[in-house]
């Protein structure tokens, strides 16, 4: 096999159209047959839109280096609208060289915003009302010239589009242009157009509009026109010819505009299509358009468009409905087997006219009866009238809905057997490449990995939402704060969050509060609302720091944390400034402890004190701003925040800790807290510790947390001791607990601990989503902990990777998780056989790993039957406290040694 650099992306993606960096990044994986592989230098070439490396237009040569991520470019400066190619060899610590990987292209959009000709066009008003539900489609046809080279065109619109040449959709992407902070940031997208022009002839050229996001509703309180009350497209086409010419075709006045057969498309409330409306080739040369009215230019800005940033929403999968049943309420009622995100796609034979109506429920009641009480007042309905034509099909276009169990009703009784047949769901989420993988020897945790990855892809479409299906859907920070780690397990969500940062720090109060949610759709208004009127809450705005710091670690993405630093630290000091006492955060509204268990009655918020939840997480986040002053080499900031950060501690300890040690708050949640962000230390952390498990063993192994605590429960009793409590927190399965809920059938994470209650009744409408990711954010845990995959923060992006597996007293018998990182596959898994436990993991070249396992001496520690300290590829070992450690580089390993007898749980020092 030799060595190999492969899998070379620019900015994260391969192949992408249209993207305006001008120093974009590279990154690349390194394949090795042998153990301990490091890159020594790399060699990195782009050729201009020819593809011709002989004469590159940059070639980096020979650099000294064992970066092979976030590579920059550093060539000549890159002009707009271009295809450029790049490759990558290496060279490792072995001497050898690679070839050159596969060549990889990307393209330039535009770069500045004087490049947009194009007009932002909508009807006339006087023809179509601009509040009017249905969709409407604008259109133009033009003359193309013979001998074509390329074609591109760059588009984007207030609302959502499709756009469609000669009768043809084109692209494959959903819910264009996506959901940013409109009025400071758009998205537009970059469609190559060269196949379905016709060279020499007329052609057509038109796009379709829904409201979308832009002038939609959004919001439980039923606000349209959030951030404009017209939709528009703005589209420039650009041919390019033999001859070297160019023709531009923009939107104006020119166009013509109609309504269709789309007659309101919501993204809460579903789609109505009558068929028989649908006016056939209306983007074709031939249509004749002289019915339709004229289009009008409106005042929209260009200077705010920016190129898509990450990977559009796609239908990602198909799925098949598993059963018919017909409900004691005689409902028709397909179930999906999975709570899902999506659309459906009917195939119908009906005769014209008929209309059949779709409802879609992510559960149903315990009666079995088709339920919506927990959609509020999204109504997630398709109603479709058909055209009549044998075979018609219909999916639709401006809308998603989350459900798993769909209500069919106006098709004549006897095709109803054959809705199993006619129907599929069609998945869709933003296209984030999967990259983990985790499985053990329990069905129920199992299935509980999987809830927590379908619950990731139905809340990220586009932006991270609390929920897919009632009538919020929002970016909330809390909730991606708190998951964003185990997101990045799963998925590679390094645009995606890179894109919603930008949203954040554009959508941040000038004294740096952070609004609720992202964007800040709940006070979103023109002229802006004044910053003392959009509260902040911890562990809320917290994402600020929280999240950007994650994709560091996780990704290596320092661009990314410069970028955001300016919005990190005026977080910090928005809080310091609140209130009279600037190292203590008790003052204003907070969500606390969101839907802990120990809230009093009819509270939704957890029994612990705002005020220490606020201080706590205000420590940490200082501490995490204080760690990118080192990363980003502020010598003066890493001061100032270390000092910040020591005395919020200081206060913390007089506030909340007694004099005696005690922690003054007797919640899981506030022991977590004060263990987790590192408050208090020595004797007082370890009765702290001690206290936590003993709350948890009080509780018979239950859990009280909320959001806030949730996520650290189980890192937090591990880190100090107690992992066989955490261990035993995992597996519980009866209420409250993370397997309560695959107990009880669900397929996705649920928003409460009780969603369903042992009962079968239902926590109460207002809010009950099947499929919140908060709770999901026990994903991390599993990964680093149970399978042992996790990385020395020290360097981030796992280039040095700690393999620490962490074992279950029995109840597991073997645990693995893969993780596809930024230097190649990372695996880790150990098995217990009788009396011997097989550790295996793989470490990917061009990183380095620890190996850290307690209860074993190093010379039990063996592979194929020799010491494993001799093993190649071990550089060093290490033996402690009857932990063993050994420093290894790139390969694959799987070592041996005998299980111990179970040892009574006894709190170890970290
Ligand atoms: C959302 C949550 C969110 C919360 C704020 C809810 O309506 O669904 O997930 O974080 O409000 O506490």
């Amino acid at each position: 096999m030799g060595f190999h650099a492969e899998s070379l992306t620019c900015e994260y993606r391969t192949d992408v159209l249209g993207l305006d960096f001008k120093a974009p990044r590279f990154g690349w994986k390194l394949r090795s047959d042998r153990r301990g592989t490091l890159q020594t230098s790399y060699r990195l070439q782009v050729a201009g839109a020819d593809g011709d490396y002989s004469a590159p237009l940059w070639d980096s040569g020979r650099v000294a280096s064992d970066a092979s991520i976030q590579v920059a470019y550093a060539g000549p400066e890159l002009r707009s609208r271009t295809r450029y190619h790049a490759r990558v060899k290496a060279w490792d610590s072995f001497g050898r060289e690679s070839a050159w990987s596969e060549s990889v292209w990307w393209e330039t959009a535009f770069f500045t915003p004087d490049e947009w000709r194009a007009k932002w066009i909508t009807p006339a008003a006087s023809a179509i009302d601009p509040q009017a539900t249905p969709a409407f489609m604008l259109a133009k046809r033009f003359e193309v010239k013979p001998d074509i080279v390329s074609a591109r065109v760059y588009a984007t619109a207030a609302g959502v589009y499709e756009l469609y040449v000669n009768g043809e959709k084109v692209g494959d992407e959903l819910l264009a242009p996506g959901w940013t902070s409109y009025r400071k940031r758009q998205q537009y997208q970059t469609y190559d157009v060269t196949n379905l022009l016709t060279a020499g002839g007329p052609n057509g050229i038109g796009a379709m509009l829904a409201n979308g996001w832009f002038k939609g509703r959004l919001g439980w309180e039923t606000t349209f026109n959030l951030y404009g009350d017209r939709r528009a497209l703005l589209l420039q086409l650009h041919i390019a010819y033999a001859d070297g010419t160019e023709e531009i075709v923009c939107s104006d006045e020119s166009w013509k505009a109609a309504e269709g057969a789309i007659r309101l498309s919501e993204l809460y409330d579903g789609e109505t299509c009558d068929a028989n409306l649908e006016q056939p080739g209306w983007s074709t040369p031939a249509f004749d358009d002289s019915a339709w009215s004229t289009a009008e230019s409106i005042a929209l800005p260009v200077t705010h468009l920016t190129a898509q940033e990450h990977h559009p929403i796609r239908v990602i999968e198909t799925i098949k409905p598993r059963e018919l049943i017909r409900t004691p309420n005689g409902e028709v009622v397909l179930d999906m087997g999975q709570n899902m995100v999506g659309r459906i796609r009917m195939t119908l034979d009906v005769p014209a006219g008929t209309t059949v109506t779709l409802k879609h429920a992510e559960v149903l009641d315990k009666d079995g009866n088709f339920y919506v009480g927990n959609l509020r007042s999204a109504k997630q309905a398709i109603v479709y009238t058909a055209a009549g034509v044998p075979g018609e099909t219909y999916a639709p276009t401006f809308t998603f809905m989350g459900f798993r169990y769909l209500s069919v009703a106006g098709l004549p009784e006897e095709q109803a057997e054959g809705l199993m047949d006619a129907i599929v769901g069609e998945v869709i989420h933003t296209d984030m490449a999967p990259t983990g993988e985790f499985d053990c020897s329990s069905d129920m945790v199992n299935q509980l990995q999987r809830n927590i990855q379908w619950g990731q892809r139905g809340n990220f479409v586009d932006v991270p939402t609390d929920c897919p299906q009632r009538d919020e859907r929002l970016g909330w920070t809390g909730d991606a704060q708190v998951f964003v780690r185990t997101a990045a397990f799963n998925y590679d969500v390094a645009a995606f969050f890179t894109k919603w940062l930008r949203d954040l720090k554009a959508d941040q109060n000038p004294n740096g509060g952070v609004p609720f949610v992202i964007p800040n759709a709940l006070f979103e208004t023109d002229p802006p609302t004044p910053q003392e009127k959009i509260p902040s809450s911890s562990a809320w705005g917290d994402a600020a720091v929280i999240v950007p710091w994650t994709m560091y670690l996780c990704y290596g993405d320092v661009r990314l944390l410069s970028e955001q630093y300016e919005s990190m630290c005026a977080w910090v000091s928005f809080i310091r400034n609140e209130g009279e006492n600037e190292y203590l955060w008790n003052t204003g509204f907070h969500f606390g402890d969101w839907l802990g268990l120990d809230a009093k009655e009819n509270s939704y918020v957890g029994a612990t004190p705002r005020d220490l939840i606020a201080t706590a997480f205000f420590a940490y986040s200082t501490r995490l701003v204080r760690e990118t002053a080192v990363v980003l080499g502020k010598a003066a900031d890493v001061r100032k925040y270390s000092e910040l950060h020591d005395r919020i501690k200081a206060e913390f300890s007089r506030e909340f800790v007694t004099p005696s040690g005690r922690l003054a708050a007797p919640t899981q949640t506030a022991h977590v807290l004060a263990l987790m962000f590192d408050l208090v230390e020595g004797d007082v952390k370890k009765r702290i510790a001690r206290e936590l498990n003993e709350l948890v063993v009080q509780n018979d192994y239950h859990l009280t947390t909320g959001f806030v605590g949730t996520p650290y429960l189980c890192f937090a009793l591990s880190d100090n001791g107690y992992h066989a409590t955490a261990v035993k927190l995992l597996m519980q399965e009866t209420y409250p607990s993370w397997l309560y809920s695959v107990s009880k059938g669900a397929t996705t994470i649920w928003e409460h601990w009780d969603g369903i209650k042992p009962d079968g009744s239902f926590w109460s409408d207002a809010m009950n989503s099947y499929n919140h990711y908060a709770y999901g954010a026990i994903g991390e845990w599993m990964y680093r902990y149970v399978a042992g995959l996790d990385m020395d923060e020290t360097e981030a992006a796992y280039k040095k990777i700690r393999i620490r597996p962490r074992f279950a007293d029995g109840s597991l018998t073997h645990a693995r998780a893969a993780l596809e990182s930024p230097y190649g596959r990372i695996e880790s898994g150990w098995s217990q056989e009788a009396d011997e436990i097989t550790v295996r993991f793989t470490v990917p070249a061009n990183a380095t790993a620890e190996l850290v396992l307690d209860d074993v001496a190093l010379a039990e520690l063996k592979e194929d039957g020799l010491a494993a300290d001799l093993a190649d590829g071990v550089t060093a070992a290490e033996e402690a406290d009857g932990s063993v450690r050994l420093t290894l580089g790139s390969g694959s390993y799987a070592f041996r040694y005998p299980a111990k007898q179970e040892a009574e749980q006894e709190p170890v020092t970290a």
